[in-house]
Parts: structure tokens; sequence; C-alpha cells
């Protein structure tokens, strides 16, 4: 459907070719659209040096995000920046295969006069703790926090804080909380006849809460997230890899075989990006960004989440730029984002919105306040007739000031636009060099050891306490003085660290 022109200007051309110029390097987006004209000369782009003051790509489903994410991944790339995405469908797979020519791509190619050669690119595919293909990421239970985990167990803010409550008892107890059941026999021994005590040492702890957790905690092993945490943990730094030849790695998280599991899957992105935050050091504002994020059904993470989660989430997009990292949230309407978070996506890539409902018809609304102000077109009718593959966009200029409104058709992906298939994306992912290292999980002494020799000791002869389920059996040392051997350990010490740390531990200094 053609766009409105809402005011006529011969200068458009010309003008947004000079609002979009870039003297560093930059990525293509696509070319500028008035009327039913596109202008060959005005190519929209964004400057890499912008792409760590955050973005947004949005609209509704079918209206081109993921071939938005995709074209800016596959740049980046290029550009030797490396990329991280949540592969939600898997149709971020065919990053790695040069794409086909279709009579769409022939035809976009022509209108916007592009030299289109098709090239598969550098990508590490990792999944979820090894549910579907792809490399096992894991995280230890402590690392990943109790606001964190909290949020993947619904909990309210009683629990919350009770669970933080545990976490911090285990620290000091020097009980390593790994897995999910370590934190299953932290809880079982606090709610057990031995544990009472301790429980009443712990101020603010009620045993029903406990019983409360507990409950959840194994609610959450049966629909198998157990297999994300644990060891070995996924280190960051694996996601900031580059090519001997220069390029940047894209690590797609294959998420496929875990939609099932949204609040899971997004509140690991976020522990990703916390870890990122954690583990790289201040550089300010560089030519380049060490990483760019996308996090795709970024709704998911904001759904049904307390005000202190937000407030973090908020805390962390903010603090991790000048640690010259991008991130780029993918979701449907715009106003799925908090507005403390929106308030920081400089970069905007809005894609069409439908006004079937009155929530739409509100959130068109909303999106087009966010939006600089436009002589060229009428935002709100633009919004719903773009087409597919084209967008509204607003970048940060090489100045860092917004660039002027503009409707884009979007350059087609150089790779693949479909999925590659499970069975490519496993054998891609055996060939890659981190899988070795995070293959085998592996099972360190742990709160669940230490607890069932604890138990063992208390309990009659005859009564012995085995360690709870879910483990290989006969892991439960019973090993005198075997919590201050653990405390004084390497391992003990290093476990105490991460624990008091958490994930957001360090942002909030509270
Ligand atoms: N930039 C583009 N170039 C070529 N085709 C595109 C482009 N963007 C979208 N399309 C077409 O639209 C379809 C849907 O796009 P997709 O990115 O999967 O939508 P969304 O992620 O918003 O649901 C794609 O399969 C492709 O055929
Ligand atoms: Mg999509």
């Amino acid at each position: 459907m053609a766009p409105r022109r809402k005011k006529s200007g011969d200068d458009f051309g010309p003008r947004m070719a000079d609002a979009y110029t870039s003297k560093g390097a930059s990525i293509v987006l696509g070319k500028a659209v008035l009327g039913d004209t596109v202008y060959p000369d005005a190519v929209v782009r964004v400057p890499t040096a912008m792409c760590n003051r955050h973005g947004l790509i949005a609209g509704a489903t079918g209206t081109g995000k993921t071939k938005t994410l995709q074209v800016m991944a596959e740049q980046l790339s290029s550009l030797g920046v490396p990329v991280f995405a949540a592969d939600i469908k898997g149709d971020l797979s065919g990053l790695m295969r040069p794409g086909e020519k279709s009579d769409a791509v022939g035809t976009r190619v022509d209108q916007l006069k592009i030299d289109w050669s098709p090239s598969g690119h550098p990508v590490t595919f990792l999944s979820l703790g090894g549910i579907g293909p792809g490399v096992p990421v894991r995280a230890a239970v402590s690392a990943f926090g109790p606001e964190l985990l909290a949020k993947v167990l619904g909990a309210n803010d009683t629990q919350t804080s009770s669970l933080s409550l545990v976490f911090r008892y285990a620290d000091e107890k020097g009980l390593g909380l790994l897995d999910l059941a370590d934190l299953r026999a932290v809880l079982q021994y606090l709610t057990s006849d031995e544990g009472e005590q301790e429980l009443k040492g712990i101020g603010g702890l009620a045993a029903s809460t406990a019983g409360v957790l507990l409950r959840d905690i194994i609610q959450l092993e049966d629909q198998g997230a157990e297999a994300f945490f644990g060891e070995p943990q996924f280190d960051v730094a694996d996601l900031l890899r580059t090519t001997p030849e220069g390029a940047g790695v894209i690590s797609c998280l294959e998420l496929a075989a875990t939609q099932d599991k949204p609040k899971l899957f997004s509140t690991f992105l976020m522990w990703l990006l916390a870890e990122l935050f954690h583990h790289l050091p201040e550089v300010g504002d560089l030519d380049k960004p060490k990483l760019v994020f996308f996090f795709d059904e970024a709704h998911l993470l904001f759904e049904d989440a307390s005000k202190a989660f937000l407030d973090q989430v908020a805390q962390t997009v903010r603090l991790v730029r000048s640690k010259g990292v991008g991130v780029f949230f993918v979701t449907q309407l715009p106003d799925d984002v908090p507005e403390d978070v929106l308030a920081q996506l400089g970069n905007r890539v809005q894609h069409a919105l439908r006004a079937f409902t009155p929530r739409d018809a509100k959130a068109l609304k909303a999106a087009v306040t966010t939006y600089p102000k436009t002589d060229d077109y009428d935002l709100e009718e633009a919004l719903t007739q773009l087409g597919i593959g084209e967008a509204m966009v607003t970048m940060l200029s090489e100045r860092g000031a917004p660039t002027p409104v503009v409707w884009t058709r979007m350059v087609p992906p150089t790779s693949l636009m479909a999925a590659i298939g499970d069975d490519d994306i496993g054998k891609a992912a055996k060939d890659s060099s981190i899988w070795s290292k995070y293959a085998e999980e592996i099972d360190r002494e742990s709160a669940r050891e230490l607890l069932a020799a604890k138990m063992s000791a208390a309990a009659p002869e005859g009564e012995k306490v085995d360690a709870p389920k879910g483990d290989g059996g006969g892991k439960a040392k019973k090993v005198e003085g075997v919590v201050t051997g653990y405390l004084k350990s390497q391992e003990g010490r290093r476990m105490i660290t991460s624990v008091a740390r958490g994930v957001f531990g360090m942002l909030t200094k509270r």
C-alpha cells in the first residue's frame, strides 16, 4: 500500500540522504520511501558507534522483525562485531547459509537498486541446558540469584524476600547452590525436624513460605527446568568471539524446543545480560560495540514483573551501554516495554502495527508519541499502512541526535531466510570450538551432598537419610567436617563469592 504523502517536499531524497550519512562504519537498513517512490540515494543506516545506544524492533507478527534482526546481525558480524540473538522459532539459523534469490528478493533488490550477493555467516548455536540442538548453556543457581529465580517461579514479594534469605543462609553455611536439587535440599532441610532450629535462626523466614518455595522448586523441576541449572556455567566471554578473518561470531540461542517455558528463557536472557555487565570492563563509547544483544519476545520478561525487578532491568540496560554492549528489544507492541527501558532505546525500527482491538489502537497512539515529529508522514496512518519488510525508522546520528523519521523499505538479508533444520543445527553446534567445554554436565559436591551427610549423621542408626532424589545415586559423602572443609576449599570460596554477588546484587548495592 502506498504511503500517503502528507506534505510534499522536493528535497525529501537529499534531505534523508544527508540526515542518514555516516563517516564511520554503519549498518544499512534500507532506502527511504515517500509516496509511491523509493529514493535509492537516500540510504537509511545506523552508525555502529550508536549501536550501544540500544534499540527497539517492534511490529505485528509477520511484518519483518526477525528479518530486520537478521539484516542487522549479518552486517554487524561482517564489521567484526559479535552478536547474540535469541532465536525463538529457529528461523535465524539460516544466518549460516547463503540466501536464495527468490522473485520477491529479486524485486526488492531491483527497487532498492542495491548489489546483492548471497553469503553465510559464522554462527554458534546455543541451547538452554542442551534441550534441543545447540551447545548447552547452563548457570549455577547461586549465580542466577534469588531475584531472577523468583521471577521464574512467579513468586510474590514475601516469597521473593524469603528466597533471598535462603540464598544468604546457604551462602553463610557454605552450602553451594549449583542446581535446583541443591536448593531443594536446603529447603527440605530447613523444613525438616533437623533443620527446625536453623530455620528459627533465620529471622523473617516462615516455615510455611519455605514450604511454598519448596513446592514451587519441585514444580519447576517437573517442568524439566533442572537442565538449565548447573555446571559448567556458561562463560559470557564466549559470546565475544571473532573468527580468524575478523568477523564477529553470531551466537544464536535456539529456543524452539523451549518455547513452552517462556518465563524461564526470558529470565535466562536477562541473566546473560547481567553476566555481561559483571564480566565486561567500563569502556565508554566505542567506534563499534563489543557485542550487540537481541532480546526477542521481550514482552515475556516484563509480564507480571515486580516494580523492583523492572527497576533492575532498566538499570542493567542503562549501565551495560558503557561496557560497549548494545541491547535491541524485539517485541510486538512498543508498550510491551516499560517506559524506563523504552526511554533508553535510541534506535527505533517500527514495523506495521495493526489497529484491530482497542488495545492495538491505544498502543498505536502511544507509539506515535514516542517518535520525533515529522512533516513527511502522518505517522498514525503510516504505521498501519507499512508493507511487509518496511518500517518507520529513527536512529541516532553519529552526533547522537535522533534522525528524522523515515519510511524505510528494508534490504533483504544476504543469508537464508529460513530455518536450516535441527540436524544441521546440531551438527554445526558440535563443530563449534566451545562444544567440548560445555557438552558434559559436571556435578561437584554441593548443598545436596553436604546436607544429606548432615541429616544422615543426625538420624538414628537404621534410618539413614539418602540424598534427596535427582542425583546419580551414591554421591552423599559422609565425611567428617565436610562443611568446614568445603568452606575453606577454593571451590567453596568461589561459590560463596558468587552467592553473595547474586545477579543484581552488585547493581543495587543494598
Ligand atoms: N527485509 C526483508 N527482505 C525480504 N523479505 C522480508 C523482509 N522482511 C520480511 N520479509 C518477508 O516477510 C516474512 C515475515 O518476516 P519475519 O521477519 O519473519 O516477521 P516477524 O518476525 O515480524 O513475524 C519473511 O519470511 C519474508 O518473506
Ligand atoms: Mg519473528
